[in-house]
């Protein structure tokens, strides 16, 4: 039930590519031209293929892998970024975007985070009002890590265009359950992460840049090209992916996107629509459980902050795990701007987030398991 964390298990498949390019394959792309060093190029670009199908890029290029989302998101904001340019961005914020705005405030750089309501709904209008003549970017999230609120990137899309101001979107809590599409949603930059919806490992991550828009990398190194320069090349990919590399990681990808697109992403968001409803009706029949989020289930994906009155968010979780071996995350989520919107910045919240491989009596023995905690308490 912590898949909002990191998705468990993965596909099969996935287990079996990673285990399959560490026995089999093994080379480092684009170094040399030995057989395995052109196999593990191969697998690189089959991912990034894969992904730029998946989220409708049209050139695949344009996609740089990186360590995670947060490597993403720093490298899309630190690259673009400088002092006097005006960001905008949510009260709903996960840390990676919302430390790095900080950080950058810092350095002369202007951030606005727009308010959301308490089930962490934005107005997209709201966003236009606070545009301002040096605002150069929108960054935010496709979906809350702690309410699941699904946010307007479509109409934020269309409102960055009108403005001609760039639309940075993190979909680390959306990839591979919601469809996102580049074109449609007007983004110029999409940060995505491997390890949670995408199925594939932790360690992977990737930047789309939008053609036509420089974004200057954060470090500088060997790309395995134009090696006969100091300078860094210029040319999408390479110039962001210094460095060997996740290359097992992303033949683990490969085969989790692989499985979404065999699955189907409607099968995915149907099945986790279904246990969140589950979820969400059965918990909210237990005395003393608060529930937090959109009550109307089409605006939310599947994960659900709690917490039980009298009992605190890490001792819920905790019992959770040792008792009923179920795991989830208690604490801040490392959202703090999302918890003081929904006004658990105080005490905290359980998270439950089931995922595709979760089963209906899974979500049974959750609701017996929190209805026994909740019964025992002070
Ligand atoms: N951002 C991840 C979470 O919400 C790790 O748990």
């Amino acid at each position: 039930m912590d898949n909002a964390a990191t998705s468990y298990p993965k596909p099969e498949a996935v287990y079996e590519a990673v285990d399959r390019f560490n026995r089999f394959m093994g080379g480092n792309p684009g170094r040399g031209s030995s057989r395995s060093t052109l196999e593990a190029g191969s697998v690189v670009l089959q991912t990034r293929e894969a992904l730029a199908k998946l989220f409708n890029i049209g050139d695949s290029s344009r996609i740089a892998f990186t360590c995670n989302v947060t490597d993403a998101i720093n490298t899309g904001l630190k690259g673009i970024l400088q002092p006097g340019d005006h960001v905008i961005t949510t009260s709903m914020e996960h840390n990676a975007v919302a430390r790095t705005l900080y950080y950058l405030s810092q350095q002369g750089v202007e951030w606005t985070a727009v308010p959301c309501d308490p089930q962490g709904r934005l107005d997209p209008e709201d966003i236009r009002k606070a545009i301002r003549p040096n605002t150069r970017m929108i960054c935010m999230l496709h979906a809350s890590n702690l309410t699941g609120t699904i946010m307007p990137i479509e109409e934020v899309g269309k409102i960055a265009r009108q403005e001609n101001v760039l639309f940075m979107v993190d979909n680390a809590q959306t990839a591979g359950i919601l469809p996102i599409d580049v074109e449609r949603a007007c983004i110029d930059l999409l940060a995505f992460t491997g390890h949670k919806g995408l199925l594939g490992l932790q360690g992977t991550g990737g930047l789309y840049v939008r053609p036509g828009l420089t974004v200057k990398p954060l470090r500088q190194g060997g790309t395995g090209s134009f090696s006969e320069y100091l300078e860094q090349p210029e040319l999408m990919p390479d110039c962001l992916e210094s460095g060997t590399l996740n290359t097992p990681g992303l033949a683990g990808l490969l085969a989790g996107v692989r499985f979404i697109k065999e699955t189907g992403l409607d099968t995915i968001h149907q099945k986790e629509q279904i246990l969140l409803e589950q979820l969400i009706e059965g918990l909210s029949e237990i005395p003393g459980v608060t529930l937090y989020g959109p009550s109307d289930l089409k605006q939310r994906t599947a994960v659900l902050a709690i917490n039980v009155e009298g009992m605190d968010c890490g001792e819920l979780s905790l019992n959770l795990d040792y008792e009923f071996g179920i795991i989830t995350r208690a604490g801040l989520h490392c959202a703090p701007l999302a918890h003081q919107t929904i006004g658990t910045f105080e005490r905290g919240a359980c998270r439950l987030s089931p995922g595709f491989f979760t089963t209906q009596e899974d979500i049974d023995k959750v609701i017996r398991s929190v209805y026994q905690l909740a019964n025992r308490r002070q």
